[in-house]
């Protein structure tokens, strides 16, 4: 098991004065994932840069090794993936153990389920907890097996990939990337079309870069929100050249910090702005946020812009569920910035932040009561009462899970007494230099 789930690191945010600087989130999680796993299934050389160097994205990188990639680090965050091509995988020797990663995990059973090998899937205690299910019933369609699993379709599992894979047309019960990946990236290595249809449009990282590599992808939209997607099996993807930008679900929280900071002033560069991950900004807009588009750009095929962020009296709103899929991970930030408005925020739909890496729904609402906010839980909504400021003073927690820790966090930055969380370690996994960022700031954080 990964060492970050045995030795937890207690930390605490006060009350800081103004934000200032200027800062640059991490490479986008999403796309460094991806840039291992289809450098590993493509032949010759990818060459990507502005790589996330967290633990999730590491564990990746191992696993694409264990598969027969060769897999070098060049300079910060500029890696070089010698990959072995779609149908060259070998069988690995260890167990694959993506620590905390769940979209590690489940895009790597894509993979390893589309070729006939067999591989052994583990994690740390949250990804234990997650269900893959979701993941291994298309796969069975597809020709995989589970020789083993633990109960309920969770990790440990050993999956035998299909040996001669079958392409399917497969509808997502849920609106997920990562059940769309797992069953695109399996389809890599079968003949014909395989297809995809989701009724709420979900990152289309993966489609993105698959076309990058040279694979043939169709995209059509699909009823109101949705999307059809076909890839055509056994392409000859090529090794590429990756730029990553910066990861706008960790550019989110010293943005929203530098809102909450009466008086701040806070530039975030090269933030990714992908229409099906900006949601957060959509929101803060909605409520009143002093956010400007200083300079908007291109970096490795997805639109960017720096942004500038001030200090700024917030509203409540009510956040339709069809946003859920263009913000699921910002949740627990965004009920953050909500206690600070004035007037109730309802955010509908989040049955999906029940299987994060902790029950997001239920980890944001006990570290709001510990904070003295007043919310509650109605259904699959969150509705937080925003009194334009918090008391905090209490301890969130984490429950190994990096987006809880850090949205607590920032939440003490502007609370009366400040705010601690029982675990920090975990912020590693997307965001390892949080805290010397949020410090260059200006943020009593440590
Ligand atoms: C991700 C997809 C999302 C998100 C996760 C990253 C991805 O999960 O929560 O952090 O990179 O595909 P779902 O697609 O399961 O909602």
């Amino acid at each position: 098991m990964s060492a970050h789930a045995s030795i937890p690191r207690p930390a605490a945010a006060r009350r800081s004065g103004p934000l200032r600087g200027r800062v640059r989130a991490p490479g986008d999680k999403s796309m460094s994932h991806r840039a291992m796993m289809i450098g590993l299934l493509a032949v010759g050389e990818t060459h990507v840069t502005g790589l996330l160097e967290g633990e999730d994205v590491l564990a990746t990188a191992k696993a694409a090794r264990a598969l027969g990639a060769h897999v070098e680090r060049v300079g910060e965050g500029e890696w070089r993936i010698r990959g072995v091509g779609v149908g060259g995988l070998a069988e690995p020797d260890e167990i694959l153990d993506f620590g905390n990663a769940g979209t590690g995990a489940r895009l790597m059973m894509g993979v390893v389920g589309g070729h006939p090998i067999t591989a052994r899937f583990d994690g740390d205690a949250s990804l234990r907890k997650r269900p893959m299910r979701r993941i291994l019933d298309p796969l069975i369609e597809m020709g995989a097996s589970v020789v083993e699993e633990a109960a309920g379709g969770r990790c440990p599992l050993t999956l035998a990939g299909a040996r001669e894979t079958i392409p399917i047309v497969y509808e997502t019960p849920v609106a997920s990337a990562q059940i769309k990946s797992a069953v695109l990236l399996a389809g890599l290595n079968a003949p014909g079309a395989t297809t995809v249809i989701e009724r709420e449009a979900s990152r289309d990282h993966t489609e993105r870069m698959l076309r990058h590599f040279g694979a043939t992808i169709d995209v059509e939209p699909f009823g109101a929100h949705g999307r059809r997607v076909t890839l055509i099996g056994h392409p000859e993807l090529e090794g590429s050249r990756v730029v990553v930008p910066a990861d706008p679900s960790s550019a989110a929280f010293p943005l929203v910090a530098a809102l909450l900071v009466p008086g701040s002033d806070v530039v975030v560069e090269g933030m990714m702005m992908n229409p099906l991950r900006i949601g957060l900004i959509d929101t803060l807009l909605e409520m009143g946020a002093d956010i400007e588009f200083l300079d908007r750009g291109q970096a490795g095929g997805e639109d960017i812009a720096t942004l500038r962020v001030r200090a700024s009296r917030l509203t409540g709103v009510d956040v339709p569920a069809a946003r859920a899929p263009s913000m699921i991970d910002e949740y627990p930030i965004l009920a953050v910035a909500a206690a600070f408005a004035h007037g109730e925020t309802r955010m509908r739909g989040l049955s999906e932040l029940r299987v994060k890496e902790s029950d997001r729904l239920a980890a944001v609402a006990d570290g709001l009561a510990a904070a003295g906010v007043v919310a509650r839980i109605e259904g699959d909504d969150l509705i937080v009462d925003g009194r334009g400021a918090a008391r905090g003073g209490g301890i969130a927690a984490t429950h190994l899970d990096h987006r809880i820790a850090m949205a607590f966090l920032v939440l003490g930055l502007a609370a009366e007494a400040g705010m601690g969380v029982d675990d920090s370690a975990m912020i590693a996994t997307s965001f390892p230099a949080f805290m010397p960022l949020m410090s260059s700031l200006g943020a009593e954080v440590g």
